[in-house]
């Protein structure tokens, strides 16, 4: 299958700027197959999908990730060999984009889904409690917890992302250290889990002073890692770089199935 893919870039088009979601995605849907839309509000991927008439693949919004959730299940399938039954801890800002996605996900394939950070950033109460009824289905368990060593119990695998993502303002970064730092992913974590769990994280991380952001950091706080030690995202428990592969597989499976090719 041939392919050709054009970039709208923040100020490539006039996308609710001077013309209206459902304007916009009425003319890409007469020009594309499909759309892929990176952006914040998950309304407005939910508003171009209604009305574009092709495909829209949400490729992340401030509320969820669900492209970059088929990566990772089938980076866990690939190493663990199953998902029903494995225990996955995520630490971090679990109410947002991949915490909701991953809580989500895991309750949907029977997996038991642990949110393991302060509870000022536990998944959203609405979001727990349907969780929580699509695993009485599926066998999966949710749950909420602010003890890293009950948390990280023979967990298969632990799971985190960036303490400040790409729609949040600089000033939280204050906050986000002080709150989050008992939930870093580190040896000590890793100590409650089974000997052979794995460290998973969708990138970018923070785990050394080699980006612009860490060593800003480095200067105003004095730390050298946020979200996870360096010696964990290098050492031989790290599949960041599987996962980061398969990426690529599985959004042209997804695009692939979604076009009318399967
Ligand atoms: N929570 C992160 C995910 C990056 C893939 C962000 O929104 O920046």
């Amino acid at each position: 299958m041939g392919a050709c893919v054009t970039y709208l870039d923040p100020s490539g088009s006039q996308i609710g700027k001077k013309e209206s979601i459902p304007d916009t995605a009425r003319v890409l849907g007469r020009m594309f197959d499909g759309i892929e839309y990176r952006g914040f509000e998950q309304t407005k991927v939910e508003e171009l999908a209604k009305y574009a008439g092709v495909p829209v693949w949400n490729g992340l919004t401030n509320e969820s990730h669900p492209t970059q959730m088929i990566a990772d299940m089938m980076t866990i399938k690939e190493h663990f060999g199953k998902l029903s039954g494995i225990k996955f801890v995520y630490m971090g800002d679990a109410r947002y984009n991949m915490g909701n996605s991953l809580m989500v996900t895991c309750a949907k394939l029977g997996m038991d889904f642990v949110a393991c950070t302060n509870k000022k950033y536990f998944p959203e109460a609405a979001l727990v409690e349907e969780c929580e009824k699509i695993a009485k289905e599926t066998g999966a368990t949710i749950t909420l917890t602010e003890d890293v060593a009950a948390g990280c119990k023979d967990a298969d695998v632990i799971y985190t992302d960036v303490w400040v993502s790409m729609g949040e303002p600089d000033e939280v970064w204050e906050e986000r250290i002080k709150e989050l730092s008992p939930y870093q992913v580190n040896a000590k974590a890793f100590s409650y889990a089974k000997p052979g769990a794995k460290f998973m994280h969708c990138l970018p991380a923070f785990h050394d002073l080699k980006t612009t952001i860490g060593q800003e950091i480095y200067e105003k706080f004095g730390i050298d890692c946020m979200e996870v030690t360096d010696d964990i995202f290098e050492g031989e428990r790290s599949i960041v770089f599987d996962e980061a592969e398969n990426r690529m597989h599985s959004i042209k499976a997804i695009m692939y199935a979604t076009l009318g090719n399967a």
